[in-house]
């Protein structure tokens, strides 16, 4: 019997160490768990997982779920001029953090340019007010929302996205020396818009490419791209959509891979993106599903990953690929 017993956990102790990181097969790397953090590029550590707020309004709203966010260990909160929530959120804050027994520097906080801000005059000054509205004298990182104007008019402004995008990133890296923001990066990049930037950073690299991404959207060539640029890809709309249905949380793959793994289809969702140290900022409006959202230290097997890489492709929020 006790033969047995060391011959079982000999196996199973094998068996764990044939795991691997998805997409770096042979090399065993530790698994990311929830509490891992990303260096970037300033060797700032920014959490993989972070708390989401898009179309989070109110300040009860945002009181209530941040209690929540923080109780359950989230320590990034993920926002943006566009959201129109960060004055909530920096009230919000003043009142939690000591109630968690947190200071300023114990959470990571994001907010984005407005995306028809993109090569406007006042930048700076909106990057000041964030920075006000969030109730500190700084914030962690600072993002382009979207790489062109949303609806080109070059009427208003005759210059090309290209040059908006160049002009604003030089705005964000004097706002980096002046310490109004501690790192900067992008949203809604695809690989031409990031190797234009990494030819031209003026200084700063970008640390982190937010964009949707989830088993039915992965465009080719863009981890890959971030990987070995040391960029941090973050991932919105984990679960298949953006506002409108989690189209994904349907689906009889991942629903089946939930059930084998006694998960929900959300945490496979997310733990799928995490696995491949993807980062990731769910957004969820119930205290149980915050918490489930960040019990993500578990393992999905390579078949499974792989199966989550085959869906057919499809886009469903902002299309940044006809930007040029
Ligand atoms: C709060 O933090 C301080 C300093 O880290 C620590 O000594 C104290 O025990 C903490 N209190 C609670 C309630 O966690
Ligand atoms: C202005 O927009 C038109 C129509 O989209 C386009 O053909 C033209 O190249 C644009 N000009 C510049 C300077 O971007
Ligand atoms: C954008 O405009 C600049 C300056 O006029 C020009 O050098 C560049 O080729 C243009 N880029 C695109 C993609 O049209």
């Amino acid at each position: 019997m006790f033969r047995l017993t060391v011959l079982l956990y000999f196996l199973v102790y094998v068996y764990l160490g044939t795991l691997t990181t998805f997409g770096v097969a042979g090399n065993k790397e530790k698994l990311v768990t929830v509490k891992d953090k990303f260096k970037l590029p300033s060797d700032d550590l920014m959490p993989f997982v972070g708390f989401g707020t898009y179309k989070v309004k109110g300040d009860d709203l945002i009181f209530k779920l941040l209690d929540y966010a923080l109780a359950a260990g989230y320590r990034l909160i993920d926002t943006a001029q566009y959201y129109e929530n960060e004055e909530s959120i920096g009230q919000a804050l003043k009142v939690l953090l000591p109630k968690y027994n947190l200071t300023r520097k114990d959470i990571f906080i994001t907010t984005k340019l407005l995306s028809t801000k993109l090569g406007e005059a006042d930048v700076y000054q909106s990057i000041e007010k964030s920075v006000k509205n969030l109730g500190y004298d700084y914030v962690d990182l600072f993002l382009i929302h979207f790489p062109g104007l949303p609806s080109r008019d070059n009427t208003t402004n005759p210059k090309n996205d290209s040059v908006l995008r160049d002009e604003t990133w030089q705005v964000m890296v004097r706002a980096v020396k002046d310490g109004l923001v501690r790192n900067i990066g992008v949203s809604n990049y695809l690989v031409h818009h990031l190797k234009e930037l990494l030819e031209n950073d003026h200084g700063i690299k970008p640390g982190v490419n937010q964009l949707e991404w989830h088993p039915g959207y992965h465009p080719a060539g863009l981890l890959e791209l971030c990987k070995q640029e040391g960029i941090l890809l973050q991932a919105y709309g984990s679960l298949g959509g953006t506002g409108r249905a989690n189209v994904l949380l349907k689906r009889p793959e991942v629903v089946k891979i939930a059930e084998k793994l006694k998960k929900t289809p959300a945490q496979i969702l997310l733990r799928w993106a995490l696995q491949q140290k993807i980062g990731i900022i769910p957004k969820a409006s119930s205290e149980d599903r915050i918490k489930q959202n960040m019990d993500l230290d578990f393992i999905i097997p390579e078949e499974d990953m792989r199966a989550l890489l085959s869906f057919e492709q499809k886009h469903n929020s902002w299309n940044s690929g006809n930007i040029q």
